[in-house]
């Protein structure tokens, strides 16, 4: 009897954290969540307060960042893209804390990459944990829509202690699961979200070989459906929340659809550049199936349509 009333008891315990486990990810009004970090009148808010356009001009890029830094989280923007000639735009949302740590930073990005008039934008995630400034590990995709078709797609990073997941119109693209021998290289301190606009003419498109052209100026990204479902401090259950909710928990069906995605629109991952890594061994890359095959070895794709001769410019200082 004693027994089966414990058994009752913890499993009421049970049932009430699995209920608990409800993350908010509902979006939040822009200056519930963000504030302006640069760019003056580039930056203006959505009449309904729920959004932002930030703009690239001659003058300046724009940018804003979240009010609070989190420990883990999930963390997403709808963003609508300039359209026509972008080459050398750069629009990113990342997570960073480049600010308390600029030694030692922790960094999640997407970056997407402006390109010539009829040729679509590229998607590029990347990783930094602790300073691993020498080991990028960027990856780059194919937006998966006609260029002309001017919609606005999500974009969701979820950090847990255990992996990061990276997600483009809910499809999972990335998954980096955190194994002991990455030492620091995976994130683990507080970051603050960032969004920002800005010239990447040095690398951006074809590796700089295509740059901002002001004639097409202002550039205008859209910003909407703002998500910041951060961990403060040290809140367990917040991190057990986070743990246990879909957007962290990789189902076979999730991991089915990210193989599909990355089957079609992936066209560069460090994983498989031995051209830049000679020597750097990624513990977490031995899961692509591919055996190597399907990739140059200066990492890009031989299946999807981006071929270039030499090894790209892969990232520059943000801001
Ligand atoms: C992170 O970097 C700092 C300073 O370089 C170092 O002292 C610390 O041990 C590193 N932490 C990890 C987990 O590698």
């Amino acid at each position: 009897m004693a027994a089966s009333a414990l058994l009752l008891a913890a499993l009421a315990v049970f049932v009430a954290a699995v209920a608990a486990a409800a993350l908010d990810t509902s979006p939040v009004p822009f200056d519930a969540g963000y504030a302006a970090l640069f760019g003056g009148d580039n930056l203006v808010r959505s009449p309904d307060g729920r959004g932002v356009t930030l703009k690239l001009d001659r003058y300046t890029g724009s940018g804003f960042v979240s009010k609070a830094a989190y420990r883990h989280g999930f963390f997403s923007a709808s963003i609508k893209l300039p359209g026509d000639y972008t080459a050398g735009v750069v629009v990113a949302f990342y997570l960073s804390n480049w600010d308390e740590h600029p030694k030692n930073h922790d960094e999640l990005d997407f970056e997407l990459l402006g390109n010539r008039r009829g040729h679509g934008w590229r998607v590029q995630t990347n990783m930094y944990g602790n300073g691993s400034t020498s080991r990028g590990r960027e990856e780059r995709y194919l937006l998966p829509v006609d260029a002309t078709v001017a919609a606005a797609h999500r974009y969701a990073i979820a950090w847990t202690p255990n992996n990061v997941v990276f997600y483009l119109d809910g499809v999972p693209i990335r998954e980096v699961v955190r194994v002991p021998s990455m030492g620091g290289d995976f994130p683990s301190k507080p970051m603050s979200v960032y969004a920002t606009i800005w010239d990447g003419s040095n690398w951006a498109t074809d590796g700089g070989k295509y740059k901002v052209d002001y004639a097409y100026a202002p550039f205008a990204a859209e910003f909407s459906d703002l998500v910041l479902s951060g961990c403060h401090g040290a809140a367990e259950e917040c991190q057990v929340d986070l743990l246990t909710h879909d957007v962290a928990v990789m189902a076979p069906a999730k991991r089915a659809a990210m193989r599909g995605f990355r089957e079609q629109y992936l066209t560069y991952t460090a994983c498989r550049d031995r051209v830049r890594y000679k020597t750097t061994v990624f513990p977490e890359c031995d899961d692509l199936a591919d055996g190597g095959s399907t990739f140059h070895e200066w990492g890009e794709s031989k299946k999807t349509r981006r071929r270039s001769a030499s090894p790209l410019l892969y990232s520059s200082r943000m801001q």
